[in-house]
């Protein structure tokens, strides 16, 4: 019987301890996990057990092991982006695109600051493009393409200056694109 007590209360240090031990972005990216069903060939690699989720299939870091890219394109990928995608806060590069991806955008997305490249096209994704995405500052490229968006095109997308390729095509969108926009 105590046996069995300390060794449940070993394993149970163990599991807090290594959870303290992973890095935030770590911790996100396991939380985002739980809603977005990776298939085993990725999944096998994304383990608690380390320190940072720097050597995970397709995570990239930059040299303060902060997670800069995900890219998990055409990788069977199904389920749908949590709102923990917010906490990735120097992810420069998202790219999900050509998977089973459903449901919505999640506002949180928004607080992705310093988000450059977002390629979320060929997916199931619906709802609407949320006015948050006005907040990607630096965001130069956005392809949203074959999904089941419906709404108006936010006006609030295009304020920002750096935004150069903008994908919407295969969408059930109203609105439009400002011309200035169109032409380069
Ligand atoms: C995960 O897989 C990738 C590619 O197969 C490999 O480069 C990387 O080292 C693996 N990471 C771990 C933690 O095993
Ligand atoms: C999406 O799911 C369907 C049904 O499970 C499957 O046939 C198809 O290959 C999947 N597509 C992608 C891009 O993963
Ligand atoms: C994250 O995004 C949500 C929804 O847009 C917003 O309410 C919240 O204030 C943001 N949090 C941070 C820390 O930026
Ligand atoms: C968008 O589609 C959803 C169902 O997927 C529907 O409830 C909603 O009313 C639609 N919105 C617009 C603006 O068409």
């Amino acid at each position: 019987m105590k046996l069995v007590f300390w060794h449940r209360f070993f394993l149970l240090f163990v599991l807090v301890s290594t959870s303290q031990g992973m890095s935030s972005d770590g911790l996100a990216l396991l939380a985002l996990s739980k809603t977005l069903i990776l298939p085993s060939f990725i999944r096998t690699n994304w383990s608690g057990s380390d320190a940072t989720p720097c050597t995970w299939n397709g995570v990239g870091c930059n040299g303060r092991n902060r997670v800069i890219s995900l890219d998990l394109s055409s990788s069977e990928v199904s389920g749908f982006i949590g709102p923990e995608i917010g906490r990735l806060k120097y992810m420069q590069v998202l790219i999900l695109s050509a998977n089973n991806i459903s449901g919505l955008i999640p506002l949180e997305l928004g607080n992705c600051s310093m988000l450059e490249q977002l390629d979320l096209s060929q997916n199931l994704l619906s709802g609407n493009i949320p006015a948050s995405m006005g907040s990607l500052k630096k965001l130069s490229s956005l392809s949203l393409y074959y999904n089941s968006f419906n709404g108006t095109i936010p006006e609030e997308l295009f304020k920002n200056q750096f935004l150069e390729q903008v994908y919407l095509h295969g969408n059930q969108l109203s609105g439009s694109i400002p011309p200035s926009r169109l032409v380069k």
